[in-house]
Order: C-alpha cells, then sequence, then structure tokens
C-alpha cells in the first residue's frame, strides 16, 4: 500500500539567545495511506512540533516530509496550503477557531476555501458534522460562547468536513469528559473505516493511543520507540505486559 506520510530524518531546532534548542532530532516514520498512529510522549518532547511539520505548518531545520507524494519542501506557500487543505485535517492543541465566525461559518471554512461546492451544500454538510460532533444546537454561537471541549468539538468537525486522507488532531479528547470523549474517539475511528482517513494522534490517553495500530514514542525530541499495537488488539493482557 502507498504511503501517506513519509518522515526522513526529520529535526527542529528553534533559536533562543546564542543557544540552539533542538526540539526534533533526527525522526523518521512512515505511515500507509488509512494507517492510525499515536504519538505519545511527555509534556515538550516535540509532538506538537512534529505534527505541525507533517502537515507543513513549519518548515524543518533539516530533513524532509513527503505527504500524499508530495515533497513539501519542493512546494511554495500557496501550493502547501492547497495541498494541506486537500489533503489533511488538523485539530490544534489550542482549537484555533476563528473569532468573528459562529460555529457553523468555522466549520464551513475549508470546504469553502476548496472551492467548487455550492454554499448550500457546504452548510448542511458542515450542519450534519456538528450534529455528529453533538453541538447541533450551538451552530450560531461564536468560540468564546463555547465551552473548551465544545470548541474542540467544533475543530474536529472542521478537521473532517473535506474527508481529508490523513488526519491530525493534538490531544483531540484533552479537553472532553469521558462520554463526550468516547463519543469523538468513535467518531474518529470510524472516519477512519469508513472514509479510509489515516490519523495521526497526538495523546496522553493510553486508551485511544491503545485503539491506533501504532505507537510512536518521542523523548526529548527523539523517536524512542515506534512500535505495532495491532498483535495487542485482541489481546489486553499483551499490552498490560509492556
Ligand atoms: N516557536 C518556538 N520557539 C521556541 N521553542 C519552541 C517553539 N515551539 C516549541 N518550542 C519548544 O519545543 C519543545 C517541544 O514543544 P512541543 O509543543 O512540540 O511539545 P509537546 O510534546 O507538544 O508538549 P505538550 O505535551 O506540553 O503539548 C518545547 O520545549 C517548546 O518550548
Ligand atoms: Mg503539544
Amino acid at each position: 500500500m502507498a504511503a501517506i506520510l513519509e518522515v526522513s530524518n526529520l529535526t527542529r531546532e528553534f533559536r533562543s539567545g546564542k543557544e540552539r534548542l533542538r526540539v526534533l532530532d533526527d525522526v523518521s516514520f512512515t505511515l500507509e495511506a488509512g494507517a492510525t498512529c499515536a504519538v505519545v510522549g511527555p509534556s515538550g518532547s516535540g509532538k506538537s512540533t512534529l505534527l505541525g511539520l507533517c502537515a507543513g505548518l513549519d518548515a524543518p531545520t533539516a530533513g524532509g516530509v513527503v505527504l500524499a507524494g508530495k515533497e513539501l519542501a519542493g512546494l511554495d506557500e500557496d501550493e502547501r496550503a492547497a495541498l494541506r487543505n486537500r489533503e489533511t485535517g488538523f485539530v490544534f492543541q489550542n482549537f484555533q477557531l476563528i473569532p468573528t465566525l459562529t460555529a457553523l461559518e468555522n466549520v464551513m471554512v475549508p470546504l469553502e476555501m476548496r472551492g467548487g461546492a455550492p454554499l448550500k451544500t457546504v452548510r448542511e454538510r458542515a450542519r450534519e458534522l456538528l450534529a455528529e460532533v453533538g453541538l447541533a444546537d450551538r451552530e450560531t454561537h461564536y468560540p468564546v460562547q463555547l465551552s473548551g471541549g465544545e470548541q474542540q468539538r467544533v475543530a474536529l468537525a472542521r478537521a473532517f468536513i473535506n474527508r481529508p486522507s490523513i488526519l491530525f488532531a493534538d490531544e483531540p479528547n484533552g479537553n472532553l469528559d469521558g462520554e463526550t470523549s468516547a463519543r469523538v474517539t468513535d467518531l474518529l475511528f470510524s472516519l477512519n473505516e469508513k472514509e479510509g482517513t489515516a490519523l495521526v494522534l497526538v495523546t496522553h490517553d493510553l486508551e485511544l493511543a491503545e485503539r491506533t495500530g501504532r505507537l510512536l514514542r518521542l523523548k526529548r525530541g527523539r523517536l524512542e520507540s515506534d512500535e505495532s499495537t495491532t498483535a495487542a488488539a485482541g489481546d489486553p493482557a499483551a499490552l498490560d505486559a509492556r
């Protein structure tokens, strides 16, 4: 099967004064189309940085990313934006909803940006998605009028609207209570099953991580381990034994 994401020797440094801080250090992995994977690791280990680089939201200091067959470094900013819009959904750790737009309008944005679909169709699809995340009665609310968990669900609906081939989500259930979290998680995995959307989920929730096929563990910017969790899928004891 073709790879949806190929990460090669990815390194990201930030300058702080005279120091150079290496936040990601020579990370490589490949994700097949339709596969699911969790990125885990302590706070500050580089998880969000890795996600941003994979989606072309940030540029690496060294190494490269091939997303949906395209080498990101070979594209200009407009081409990268078009590729992101076409192939990816992204749920930011802090949601990044547009404050001047309602929940419904926020969800509509990526499909409107893509162009081609009549506004009515875009609105209907956004409505369906808001209902799926349990926010049918919040369409006209602005982000400030929504709780953290509600904003997170709007961000998820927005990430789904273009039926991406790969969805990046940074702690997608970080702000949700148990019941809402289970619902959102089911939604993510049904997207994977029904539409073949690959999932890359940053999470501190091991239960969620174990539902994916693969666990990437970061520590101080390095990929400390990369293991398949499928062997354990039918045998919870195998995971407990680790
Ligand atoms: N723009 C930046 N400039 C300087 N340092 C940065 C920048 N972005 C991230 N860092 C540093 O990179 C390190 C990794 O950050 P990152 O946000 O990727 O961690 P994380 O694993 O997502 O953590 P958390 O679980 O807390 O979200 C941190 O030490 C952070 O301070
Ligand atoms: Mg983070």
